[in-house]
């Protein structure tokens, strides 16, 4: 068994460490990889589904998870989406610029309690990136798992991230059904939303978990799917985003009912949040 490293936080949580960017990735349109080198020894062991705070000299921080494997440690891969100032100006970072990582942060993917089982992994968009070092640590420990699918959806084809990555990933023993809102003459793969390709369910009753994430109206649509198809809301996990300041349960600016999004999640059961991302809507 390949195992999981214990995630440790730097010396103190509260200063970003300086890392330097070693490649930029242009991965779809406005989203780039950027692997990060520690300026002076490795990286901190995480655990698939953290994030760090990645600061930017001159903007602010931003959370973005890690998205390369949990053995990956000489450079740390986060992949960024341009949403606004911090993220704007991470995207126009050169090879050799420096900026500052604190973390990891918060809850991580449960995948030693779901050692045996099916697992469906359901991604919109770039929410297929928080769910990278899970695909690399199931398919790294195959003999460990049952079935493995992932389910994957984007706007457009030229949207689908690490499309690069499907192939060694089937090859390893993962089931990809990637899917379109709309496609292009070029396009052979599904048009659809993610949800229809959930039936017929490829898990066992009883021993399937649901791991998801994207945007939040999916992930909904998801857990609805799979709680009509038997499996229990505690066998599906989501991962959700909020602002964040402190990334350490102390601010209150990811809070979210009763939980803060980034120490007690980002990854929830379903059954733990069901109710509070109901009352969301009203
Ligand atoms: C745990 C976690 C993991 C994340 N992982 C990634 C990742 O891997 N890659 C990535 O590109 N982004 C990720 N994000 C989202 C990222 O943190 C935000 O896009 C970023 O903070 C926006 O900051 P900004 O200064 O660039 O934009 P701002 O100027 O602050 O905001 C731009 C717009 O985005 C909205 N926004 C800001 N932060 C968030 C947020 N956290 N969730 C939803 N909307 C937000 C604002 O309300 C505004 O409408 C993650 C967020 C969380 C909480
Ligand atoms: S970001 Fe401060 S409590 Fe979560």
């Amino acid at each position: 068994m390949n195992r999981m490293p214990t995630p440790t936080p730097t010396a103190s949580p509260w200063l970003p460490r300086t890392y330097a960017v070693d490649e930029i990735i242009e991965e779809i349109p406005n989203v780039r990889t950027l692997r990060l080198v520690p300026e002076t020894g490795t990286a901190p062991p995480f655990a698939p589904g953290q994030f760090n705070m990645v600061y930017m000299p001159g903007f602010g921080e931003a959370a973005i998870s890690i998205s390369s494997g949990v053995h990956e440690l000489s450079a740390l891969a986060h992949t960024i989406r341009a949403a606004g100032d911090v993220t704007g100006a991470l995207l126009r970072l050169k090879p050799g610029d420096q900026l500052g990582l604190r973390g990891p942060f918060g809850r991580s993917w449960p995948l030693a309690q779901i050692i045996g089982n099916d697992v469906l992994l359901v991604a919109g968009g770039i929410g297929l990136a928080p769910l990278r070092p899970a695909i690399k640590y199931l398919l790294a420990n195959r003999d460990n798992f049952g079935r493995l699918k992932l389910i994957y959806g984007s706007k457009t084809p030229a949207d689908l991230l690490f499309q690069s990555e499907f192939a060694a990933w089937t090859a390893a023993g993962m089931e990809i059904e990637a899917t379109v809102d709309r496609g292009t003459s070029a396009w052979k793969g599904h048009i659809g939303v993610v949800t229809d390709f959930m039936r017929p369910f490829p898990g066992r009753p009883g021993q399937t978990s649901v791991l998801t994430c994207g945007p939040e109206i999916m992930m909904r649509f998801v857990a609805r799917e799979a709680i009509l198809l038997g499996i229990d809301p505690d066998d599906i996990y989501v991962s959700l985003e909020r602002n964040m300041k402190c990334a350490m349960g102390m601010c209150g600016v990811c809070q979210f009912g009763p939980e803060f999004i980034c120490k007690d999640g980002p990854v929830f059961s379903f059954g733990r949040v069901a109710a509070l991302m109901k009352l969301e809507d009203l």
